[in-house]
């Protein structure tokens, strides 16, 4: 009976176990290290980013986490126990998590579901439930947790093991699931963690493929397109953290920066947020198109027609507005002349409809910031190359 008893507590620990919920109701926003420093990291540079996170205005904006991703680690103790290195953060974690909670905001950290991490660090494989604890006692508020050096473990049950040794471990923490897509995550991961990769490395390059398998913005924007059922509030598709400010134009970083919004897609800025231009901080730090991405509804944007390289997308938000992105792929500017009245735009999974001959909307240009007209009239505008002109549309009641 007593046997019975201890079999039927793990298993129901295992059935029961879920993550913890509502942590990320709106797609998580903050700042990770790899980006721009990759291996690079220090407790003297997360400060610093922290410091910038609020003296540039993107905490006003709505950025939280301060996130180091990969080569935090040092070694494991005899216990197991893991601990950073001792050069880079000579004053440890805990007192770097308590600096960022210092400044209201939030801190993450990065480990791996495998024996290492993507670049041979001590991966959390037979240390779990140590990590968490480790990872609850240092104040850590979000986790990253990678794929590399996993061998033929099973990407669901990993996942669960981690997410069950957080919830055990007993502190509310973000679980960021990166396993790039591989194992359809958004098929399996929405008790599991709060987002999933959903794609290979993002590089600062608007239309590249490259032979390593990571991708420009346009290529994971295709990726992502067909996967907006699978996302909400609570459980994101992740298309990569941002490039913004890290070498592409300015178009091409407004239009990247719209369309990850048009997805619902986290917002984890991923530049020296300590030395950004004027355009970039101005990028970053638009409200109102960060509040497209932070709508309550939560859903993600679907793309409504493409024609000669210039693609209309909407994205249902709350109170009955839309969001609209024009979007031009090409290196050519393009002429755009919508009549609103000739469509009819629905959303049949979510059960959202624009009808443009009954209703009229204001428009809203989010970029130029000023209200621009209403929907009773044809919309004639230009959009430069790779870029976009993204807009709010309100009903007139
Ligand atoms: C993987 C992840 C990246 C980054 C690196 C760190 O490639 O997808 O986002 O975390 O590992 O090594």
């Amino acid at each position: 009976m007593k046997k019975l008893l201890v079999v039927f507590f793990f298993l129901s620990m295992y059935i029961f176990a879920q993550k913890f919920e509502g942590l990320a109701k709106t797609p998580p926003m903050g700042w990770n290290s790899w980006n721009k420093f990759g291996c690079n990291v220090s407790e003297d540079l997360i400060r610093q980013m922290a410091d910038a996170m609020v003296a540039s205005g993107m905490k006003d904006a709505g950025y939280q986490y301060i996130v180091i991703d990969d080569c935090w680690h040092g070694y494991r103790d005899s216990l197991g126990f893991i601990h950073p290195d001792p050069n880079r953060f000579p004053s440890g974690i805990k007192a770097l998590a308590d600096y960022i909670h210092s400044k209201g905001l939030k801190f993450g950290i990065y480990s791996d579901a495998g024996w290492e991490t993507c670049q041979s660090k001590p991966g959390s494989r037979g240390h779990e439930y140590q990590d968490a604890l480790t990872y609850a006692k240092w104040g850590v508020d979000y986790l990253k947790y990678d794929w590399c050096n996993t061998g033929k473990l099973n990407a669901k049950e990993a996942y669960i093991t981690m997410r069950n040794a957080l919830q055990a471990a007993g502190r509310p923490i973000v679980f960021s699931i990166c396993e790039w897509g591989k194992n359809k995550p958004w098929e399996w991961a929405k008790d599991v963690g709060h987002l999933w990769r959903t794609t290979p490395d993002i590089i600062a390059c608007f239309d590249c493929d490259l032979k390593d398998g990571s991708l420009g913005i346009l290529q994971i924007l295709d990726r992502e397109a067909g996967l907006r059922i699978y996302s909400g509030p609570d459980h994101w598709n992740d298309p990569d953290m941002l490039e913004v400010g890290n070498g592409m134009s300015v178009n091409e970083d407004r239009a990247h920066f719209s369309m990850w919004c048009m997805l619902a897609a986290p917002l984890i800025a991923g530049n020296d947020l300590s030395n950004m231009t004027d355009e970039t901080k101005e990028i970053l730090t638009n409200k109102e198109v960060i509040s497209v991405d932070q709508d309550s509804l939560g859903i993600q944007g679907f793309r409504y027609s493409e024609e000669d390289g210039l693609e209309i997308w909407f994205k249902p938000l709350k109170d009955d507005n839309w969001a609209v992105c024009f979007l031009n792929r090409t290196t050519n500017p393009i002429d755009i002349n919508f009549a609103w009245r000739e469509h009819r735009i629905v959303d049949s999974v979510f059960n959202k409809v624009a009808d443009f001959k009954t209703t009229t909307y204001k428009i809203r240009d989010l970029w130029v910031k000023k209200d621009i007209g209403r929907t009773n009239k044809d919309f004639t505008e230009v959009v430069p190359a790779h870029d976009v002109v993204m807009l709010r549309l309100s009903p007139i009641k």
